[in-house]
This record gives structure tokens, C-alpha cells and sequence, in this order.
């Protein structure tokens, strides 16, 4: 039987579970490619944990060089995550004529204009399912059967991390930093969680996305990039109040030949289909100008659905292999020199809805002076709570907006945190309830 060879950088989480999948599945495997897939080397630097499966000796290395430069491995799936040394390691491989699997959103949203650029030159494939979404199909599907579309939003959640701990929030008002703990455990987040908290995971997701969705090059840093640190139970609790949860969502939006590319804490309706993905599922909600709303919904992290994702790209590319075929589709589903910039609207510039939450002491006059603030920027109120007065020196003001201006609000909140009512920061954060 024919063989296909694999080497495998990075044996952690994600790694193991690819071992673990090639394994168990192997005659399965073979029944759908009619070629075996042998996994030849790994390279990690930690030789010695035992991770509970099992490789056939001399496998394991901790020189990913023994695997880089071994002319008989067709396929490297890169597992390591980060940009170095990552990124030299993809190139190398590439250098060598080797596919490339990967799971790494942070090495592409930063560095894929070079790796596609290689690939290119070299002819060769790169494949990167597993790095958005976990275990959900969703590059293949706006590369695949969507890629006659003219995308005009995705939105999506696309950190398991981050909704497991805002689930956890919601519905047990458990604890922000013993439900990372939780989730660091369970293999959800990132080596450095701060990745997860800060929304900058959901937003290397998101700049890939967009890459794909509207062809075009994105520049990282232009995402406007909030995480969930922010996020408290009363924020929660007023939610509620009005019918909304908070997501961490990554939202793309087509503007003519602009484009909004923003991760924050949203507040979508509790009837949304998006609302009720819970715990460490993602799901990404697309627009296209013939199909309509799509949404696909999965396990976002984890060991098995990560690794399903993977070994998925090598199934594709193992058949491109025995069919003696390459690169039917180029890496971001544009032919190379197809890809635009469009450039990204400033967070400035867009126009939402907001629920903005105000520390006030109570005493006449206190919302009619913020009234008079939002007025004066043009914003207008749609709803409002002041809970009765407590024991607390300060009580919460929440006013829900019609859709306004971003600038126009902050400029608002500037000015009413300058009274000398105000007992804290004010809050605010934006609403998601118009989707077509
Ligand atoms: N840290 C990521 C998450 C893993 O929590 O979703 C999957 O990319």
C-alpha cells in the first residue's frame, strides 16, 4: 500500500490527539485514501512526558531538524504555536518541498503574506482548518462550497477559552479567574493565556477570516482588539435585564471597499442562535449575497476536535498527493495576485447600539445631567434602569442607546466622567441585534 509520511512539530495537546487520531483511525484512514499515513517523526522539546500514546521507537526527536530536512516526509503539520520558532521551521519545510499543515493562527495572521508567498514559489500546500474554529470546517467551506459568494459579514465565537468563562459567569456567577484555571486545564487555551482573555486569539482568528471572506491582506494591528477582563457580573446581570448575552465576538463586516474588523464583548439577543452557543463550542455566522445567513457551529478547542480539524488538511492533501495533483486551491482561496487591501474602519467610524453603565451617587439632577451629555453628541436613548437606592454610596445608572456614532459616544462618556457624580469609569459595551 501507498504511503503517505508525516512529521509532526510540537507534541502537546494538539499533537497528542494527532497521534492519537492516525492511530486509532488508521483503517479508516486507509479506507478513504487508499494509502497509509505513517507518522514518521515528531519533534518536541520534551522527550521524556509521557503523554499516554504510543510511537514506534526512534520516532520521537527533539532535533525538528531530523525532520525538516528528511527527504521522505511529504507532510509537516506544525503544532508548536507562536511566531518563532514556528515561522523558521515552516519555512524550512517549505524550502524543502514539503506540505504544511497547521494549526497556528497567530503564525499566519502575522507572517502568512510570507509563508503563501514560499508555498507559491515552491508549489506546495498550506492548510490551516484547525486554526479557526477547533474542529469546524469553516475555512474549507468559504474556500470550498461558499467560494461563490460575495461575503458580506461574519461574525463569530471563535475562543472556547473565553466563552467557557463567560458561559460559566452567566450561568453560575462563578469566578473569572477560577474558571481559567478550569479552562487552562480542560487544554482550551493558549500556552500564554492572556492570548485568550485579551480577545488577540479571537482576533488572529478573525484577521484569517476576513482574508478569506473578502480577499483581502489585513493588517493585524489594525484590529480593534478588546478582551474580557472587563466583563462583570453586574454587566451580566443588567443583560439579562433587557435580553441579552455577552459574547466575545469577532465581527467582520464589508462596507463598500472598507472594511469593520473588531473583537469585544458584544451583547447579542438571548434569541439569537449565536446566544446559545455555550461553553467551549465557537461558531461562525457568515452572510453571502446568494446563500444567505450560514452558521457553523462546533467544538472550538480541545485536543480531539483540534486534531479532527488537522488531520482533516492531511486527508486533503494526501489526496492531492496520490492524485498527482497540487495547489487546485490557492492558501486563501484567491488566485495569488488576486488579493486586495482593503483598508479597516477606524473604531471611530462605525455605528452600533450601546449599553452604557454609569457609577453615580444619587442625588437630583444626576440623569438628567447625563441625559443632557448624550443629547449634546447626538445620542438617543432607547431604554434605562437606575436599581433602587442601597446602602452603597453609588448606584448604577444602564442606558441603552439607538444606534449612534462611536466617536460621538466616547466623547459623550468623556465628558460625563468629568462630573463630579461619577464613582467610577464609565462602561460601555456594544450591541448586536440587527443582523441580516
Ligand atoms: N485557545 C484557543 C481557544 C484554542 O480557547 O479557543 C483554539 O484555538
Amino acid at each position: 500500500m501507498k504511503e503517505i509520511r508525516l512529521g509532526l512539530l510540537g507534541f502537546g495537546t494538539i499533537g497528542t490527539g494527532v497521534v492519537k487520531l492516525v492511530t486509532q483511525n488508521a483503517s479508516l484512514l486507509e479506507d478513504k485514501l487508499g494509502a497509509r499515513l505513517i507518522m514518521k517523526r515528531v519533534a518536541d522539546l520534551d522527550i521524556t512526558t509521557d503523554r499516554g500514546v504510543a510511537l514506534a521507537p526512534g520516532v520521537l526527536t527533539s532535533n525538528a531538524h531530523e525532520l525538516l530536512d528528511d527527504p521522505e516526509i511529504d507532510i509537516v503539520i506544525e503544532l508548536i504555536g507562536g511566531y518563532e520558532p514556528a515561522k523558521s521551521f515552516v519555512l524550512r519545510a517549505i524550502e524543502n518541498g514539503k506540505h504544511i499543515v497547521t494549526a497556528n493562527k497567530a503564525l499566519l495572521a502575522v507572517h502568512g503574506g510570507e509563508i503563501y508567498a514560499a508555498a507559491a514559489r515552491k508549489g506546495v500546500e498550506v492548510l490551516y482548518e484547525a486554526a479557526v474554529g477547533g474542529g469546524i470546517p469553516v475555512l474549507s467551506a468559504i474556500k470550498g462550497n461558499m467560494a461563490a459568494n460575495n461575503f458580506t459579514t461574519v461574525l463569530g465565537i471563535l475562543n472556547g477559552t473565553c466563552n467557557y468563562i463567560l458561559t460559566k459567569m452567566t450561568q453560575e456567577g462563578a469566578d473569572f479567574g477560577a474558571v481559567l484555571k478550569k479552562a487552562q486545564e480542560l487544554g482550551y487555551a493558549e500556552a500564554d493565556p492572556t492570548f485568550d482573555i485579551e480577545g488577540i486569539d479571537t482576533a488572529h482568528k478573525l484577521c484569517i477570516l476576513l482574508s478569506l471572506c473578502f480577499g483581502t491582506s489585513i493588517d493585524f494591528k489594525d484590529i480593534h482588539t478588546e478582551g474580557i477582563c472587563s466583563i462583570s457580573a453586574i454587566d451580566i446581570n443588567f443583560a439579562r435585564e433587557f435580553g441579552y448575552k455577552i459574547k466575545l465576538l469577532a465581527i467582520g463586516k464589508r462596507d463598500g471597499e472598507r472594511i469593520e474588523a473588531r473583537v469585544h464583548p458584544t451583547m447579542i439577543p438571548v434569541n439569537y442562535p449565536l446566544a446559545d452557543v455555550d461553553g467551549a463550542f465557537n461558531a461562525i455566522r457568515l452572510t453571502g449575497d446568494f446563500v444567505g445567513p450560514v452558521m457553523l457551529y462546533g467544538r472550538g478547542a480541545g485536543m480531539e476536535p483540534t486534531a479532527s480539524a488537522v488531520v482533516g488538511d492531511v486527508v486533503e492533501i494526501s489526496r492531492n498527493i496520490l492524485a498527482g495533483i497540487g495547489r487546485r486551491t490557492a492558501p486563501l482561496g484567491y488566485l495569488d495576485g488576486r488579493i486586495r487591501t482593503l483598508a479597516i474602519k477606524p473604531i471611530g467610524e462605525i455605528v452600533s447600539k450601546y449599553y452604557l453603565r454609569f457609577s453615580v451617587m444619587d442625588k437630583p439632577g444626576v440623569l438628567a445631567k447625563i441625559a443632557g451629555e448624550l443629547g449634546r453628541y447626538s445620542i438617543s436613548i432607547e431604554s434605562m434602569i437606575q436599581t433602587a437606592r442601597s446602602a452603597q454610596e453609588s448606584v448604577p445608572i444602564v442606558i441603552m442607546t439607538h444606534e449612534a456614532r462611536e466617536m460621538d459616544v466616547r466623547q459623550a462618556l468623556t465628558a460625563i466622567d468629568s462630573f463630579d457624580f461619577i464613582r467610577e469609569k464609565s462602561n460601555l459595551i456594544r450591541i448586536e441585534d440587527n443582523l441580516e
